[in-house]
């Protein structure tokens, strides 16, 4: 059987130990629930099995995997599940290498407790990149998939603009940072011809100059942030809306939560990344920019659940004005893991089949899909099951 390696940024965060602990779960028996990828569209497509992930990754706070996992899985109603596939969490522990914060802001500067010095970004990607190929070496892996699920980082305040890959690997080489951390391990995960999914709203990859290192080393990536709640319900409703042309006069949407990305999230200038991540797509759906706004509160007591109230004031026949609201109450994790091992599976698909660059084909996965203009879930869906059977 192939071994992909799959490396996790953030690997001690909430989404990654739940990412570990139900892949154990469910090679233990567990019913592969929530994975999109498991649906009867997905069978015969020659994807790869999810037996053959064996994980690593790089973190920046202290603690052990084992004990994330407990109480975020107690949070979410599963208080024996990590005891249980505790041998699989300790051995991914194993695995975990301190990670880099250089250029990502003081709210993630104060986090690391764990963090590799750099005096250059280029020093800080060789270092990432060693990290990568002795995994990669140490685990048997035929291929690698670099998933970020770090905390977001506040928007860089420059534009980091250049020429090509060249130029930006040559930037890389000056005392100042030029990059964000996200895109340090983009470009550390694309140079060495590895896969990149970037889960968060992050910079990531989002460049043109890491496009072209994709598509010089062969390497696919994917962006940005895992569309799991409330924008995933407001990217099937706004489409009700359009279709029976019902013009929204106004969307207002708040979220509350509790655990450590919503702790991240309550520094404005992290905050404002999620939020052009989150709100940019109505205007997208409907055709026209509705008075709208996102919010989103740190909660403590919540832990790992996330509560979004959304209403919706809109007219229909003769002008006449009615509302509509919604409530959902998602365990976070428990709704993003899925996602990421989708997402590992069809990103090591294409690069089974030799395919390289952004893979628009995985929109359906994000609030800010690389590579795709279309924000419709259900036609997200429809181009990655055509994707999924066209040829290489
Ligand atoms: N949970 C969801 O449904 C969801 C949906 C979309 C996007 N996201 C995004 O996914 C990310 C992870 O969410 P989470 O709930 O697991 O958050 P978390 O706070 O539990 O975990 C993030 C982890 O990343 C680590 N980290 C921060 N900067 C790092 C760096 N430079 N290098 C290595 N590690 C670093 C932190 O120490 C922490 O352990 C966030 O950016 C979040 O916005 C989450």
């Amino acid at each position: 059987m192939a071994r992909i390696g799959v490396w996790l940024i953030g690997a001690r965060g909430s989404i990654s130990a739940v990412t570990v602990a139900g892949h154990a779960a469910m090679a233990a028996g567990m019913e592969p629930l929530g994975l999109v990828t498991e649906r009867a569209d997905f069978a015969g497509a020659g994807l790869p099995a999810l037996e053959e992930f064996v994980f690593g990754g790089h973190e920046i706070q202290g603690g052990s995997l084992r004990d994330r996992a407990r109480v975020i899985l107690a949070d979410c109603g599963l208080p024996l599940l990590a005891d249980h596939v505790g041998e699989a969490l300790d051995a991914v522990e194993a695995r975990i290498r301190p990670g880099v914060v250089r250029g990502g802001g003081k709210q993630i500067a104060a986090l690391g407790d764990d963090v590799v010095e750099a005096r250059t970004d280029a020093e800080a990607v060789e270092k990432i990149r060693r990290d990568l190929d002795e995994f990669q070496a140490a685990v048997g892996a035929d291929r690698l998939v670099v998933v970020n699920l770090a905390s977001t980082e506040p928007q860089p305040p420059w534009q980091p603009c250049f020429e090509d890959a060249d130029a930006l690997l040559a930037a890389l080489a000056g005392p100042d940072p030029v990059l964000p951390p996200s895109s340090l391990y983009a470009c550390a995960a694309l140079l060495g011809g590895d896969a990149f999914v970037n889960f968060t709203p992050s910079l990531g990859s989002r460049l043109p100059a890491l496009e072209a290192l994709a598509l010089r080393t062969g390497a696919v990536h994917a962006g940005s942030d895992g569309k799991t709640g409330e924008t995933l319900v407001k990217s099937v409703l706004s489409e009700l809306f359009a279709r029976r042309n019902l013009p929204v006069l106004s969307w207002f949407g708040q979220n509350i939560l509790g655990n450590g990305d919503g702790r991240v999230l309550d520094d404005p200038a992290n905050k404002a990344t999620k939020i052009r991540s989150k709100d940019h797509l109505l205007p997208k759906l409907l055709g026209y920019a509705p008075e709208s706004r996102v919010g989103i509160d740190y909660v403590g007591s919540l832990g790992e659940w996330k509560i979004a109230w959304d209403h919706i004031h809109f007219q229909g026949f003769l002008g006449g004005r009615m509302t509509m609201q919604f409530v959902w109450n998602g365990c976070d994790s428990l709704l993003a893991a899925p996602l990421v091992l989708d997402l590992v599976r069809l990103t090591a698909f294409a690069q089974g089949r030799g395919e390289s660059g952004v893979l628009g084909a995985l929109g359906a996965f994000f609030k800010d899909p690389m590579g795709t203009d279309e924000q419709r879930l259900v036609a997200q869906d429809e181009a990655l099951l055509r994707w999924l059977a066209s040829p290489a």
